[in-house]
């Protein structure tokens, strides 16, 4: 059996994600999300194979034991997906100019979409301590490229992306140094309809916008081949390269 923590389990990603992932007979789902408590009829349809503990993003103080409650003492984590990520919502908006800038919006921002994946991997530590592959994988988004940024805007989206982005590759590069074959990752999942997409809707039209159920193939077939030679990529949707 391999273990997956799936954080975001319950998201428009995060959820078709653990579906797929869950059609396979050996993995069995570790997934956080904020009201567990919602969901016994999901859990009731994937008995024993998916687990759900609760957890706030913004509240790293509390991880450890978040994941303490969540995970039996003593059992191998073999991955984590990061599927956690906010782009609107109270009194959050993406901005379109500089007087739009809310420092509290901004450091929430940071804090769901950036400061909780390393904090999360630094909670998850006791559970790694096997020889097995491990992988890392960190749904990013492409507008958190600095290269590609041609449009500005949504500045706490951007900037918390590519702070994510920031902390993949000095993961990807600390990892290694302390356990073996480890790839950590960030990935592009595709513009996809969602509660996230979802205000963008009219203006998504012209894109290319992927169901939830493609974007979680997608996610999967990539999170599934990742070996220690993809390490420290930003990997597009379709497992081509992204630039940082
Ligand atoms: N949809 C797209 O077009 C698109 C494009 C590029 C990148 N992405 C990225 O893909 C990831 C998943 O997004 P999505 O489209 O699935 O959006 P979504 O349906 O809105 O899901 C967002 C997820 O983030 C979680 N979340 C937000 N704030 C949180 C907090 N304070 N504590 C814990 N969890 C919190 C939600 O948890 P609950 O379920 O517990 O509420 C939910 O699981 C995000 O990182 C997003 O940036 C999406």
């Amino acid at each position: 059996m391999r273990n997956i923590v799936l954080a975001g389990a319950t998201g428009g990603i995060g959820r078709a994600i653990a579906e797929k992932l869950l059609e396979s007979d050996d993995i069995r789902v570790w997934g956080l999300c904020r009201a567990p408590e919602d969901e016994k009829s999901w859990l009731g349809e994937h008995e024993g194979r998916l687990h759900l503990g609760a957890w706030d993003a913004s509240e790293p103080a509390h991880f450890r034991k978040n994941l303490d409650d969540l995970l039996p003492e003593g059992i191998q984590m073999d991955g984590l997906i990061y599927a956690t990520g906010l782009l609107h919502g109270e009194g959050l908006k993406p901005e379109k100019r500089l007087e739009d800038l809310d420092p509290e919006n901004l450091s929430h921002a940071f804090s769901v979409n950036a400061i909780a994946f390393p904090m999360l991997v630094q909670a998850l530590l006791p559970w790694l301590e096997h020889n097995d592959p491990k992988r890392f994988m960190a749904i990013s988004a492409k507008v958190g490229s600095l290269e590609d940024n041609r449009m500005g805007g949504w500045y706490a989206y951007r900037a918390s992306k590519a702070a994510l982005n920031m902390f993949v590759r000095n993961l990807s590069i600390e990892l290694p140094r302390r356990m073996k074959k480890v790839c950590c990752v960030a990935v592009h999942p595709g513009t996809t309809l969602t509660a996230l997409s979802e205000p963008f809707k009219q203006s998504l039209e012209q894109l290319n916008v992927h169901k939830p159920a493609d974007t979680a193939g997608n996610m999967v077939t990539i999170f599934d081949n990742l070996t220690e030679k993809d390490n420290g990529r930003f990997v597009d949707w379709d497992g081509g390269d992204l630039p940082w």
